[in-house]
């Protein structure tokens, strides 16, 4: 079985490289945006045509929120035209597309979390780019699987905890934000969960449980919760502060409660969540 990575260079595509070695049976082509440009569609046809994979996992994306308010075409070109694309070429090849999104998708004025069904309505240039692209994929391509993640991190590419380790170490004092609540994501346990999905017995004539799936790790926390437990479990001591958002204003509004309800997955592959103050734990840096 072939699975074809874009954005292997990423923070989840290297975390999908980290995990090759539990998945023996699945030959992996890992194609970083130089030699996968996804905006370009005659290059994803060429590499399709090349390695035929029964799957692709899209893990490339324009991810800069803030930077997306002010360069929205690039944004939109990588997120939207760049998802069609592939679900395209997917169709062309009957390749099982995989493709990660977004609890920016939500405004979050929910007070519960988000299902699957949800009605989604973004607050940022981002956001909005995200939508469009899994609403191109969905016009585009049945056989697709379109997984909404959230505040993703690892011991790869740049996220909030490495952010938060080199800022303790330059720094006597942080103020962190405590008003805007979410689910960290281990980006390891979320390449498991895709792989997961890939290995299911999906390709079986009965199987139509295409669609979207919500995936993060279990629990709630602010930012500043987040920053806490990263800090602790680092033996950091450094003079943390909780401020509110109003404090720390950004280009991109994010949503203030963006909680994924994640019944739907664990219920249609098995999949088994970690706490995410538990997956912490686990990285080392
Ligand atoms: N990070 C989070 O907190 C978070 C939260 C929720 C959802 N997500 C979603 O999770 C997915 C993975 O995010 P991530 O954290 O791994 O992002 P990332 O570290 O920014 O990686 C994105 C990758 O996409 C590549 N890329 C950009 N433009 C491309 C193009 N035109 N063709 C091919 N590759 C291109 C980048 O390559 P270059 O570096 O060479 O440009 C980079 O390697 C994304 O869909 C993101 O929207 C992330």
């Amino acid at each position: 079985m072939v699975v074809l990575v874009t954005g292997a260079n990423g923070q989840l595509g290297q975390a999908i490289q980290s995990v090759v070695g539990n998945y023996p049976s699945i030959d992996f082509v890992f194609c970083s945006s130089v030699e996968l440009n996804i905006t370009d569609k005659s290059n994803c046809e060429t590499i399709f045509e090349k390695h035929k994979p029964q799957f692709c996992i899209n893990a490339a994306a324009y991810t800069a929120v803030d930077k997306a308010e002010s360069e929205p075409e690039k944004a939109y070109v990588i997120n939207v035209t760049g998802a069609q694309n592939l679900a395209a070429v997917c169709k062309l090849n009957n390749t099982i597309l995989l493709h990660v999104s977004t609890d920016f998708v939500f405004d979050g004025l929910a007070t519960q979390p988000y299902s699957e069904e949800a009605i989604p309505n973004p607050t940022s240039v981002y956001g909005v780019t995200k939508l469009q692209g899994e609403q191109a994929i969905q016009n585009t391509w049945k056989k697709h699987f379109i997984i909404r993640t959230s505040w993703v991190y690892s011991q790869f590419a740049n996220n909030f905890m490495k952010t938060m380790i080199r800022l303790a170490s330059e720094r006597d004092s942080l103020s962190v934000v405590s008003d805007q609540i979410g689910t960290p994501t281990n980006a390891v346990d979320l390449a498991e969960c895709l792989l997961t999905i890939i290995t299911f017995d999906i390709r079986h004539s009965t199987f139509d449980h295409y669609g979207i799936y919500n995936y993060s790790n279990e629990g709630q926390c602010s930012w500043y919760d987040f920053a806490k437990e990263i800090f602790k479990v680092n033996n950091i001591s450094i003079n943390l502060q909780h401020i509110p958002t109003t404090a720390y204003p950004t280009p991109a509004k994010r949503p203030v409660y963006s909680v994924l309800d994640k019944s739907k997955i664990k219920q249609v592959f098995g999949i088994e969540i970690k706490s995410w103050k538990e997956s912490l734990k686990t990285i080392m840096l």
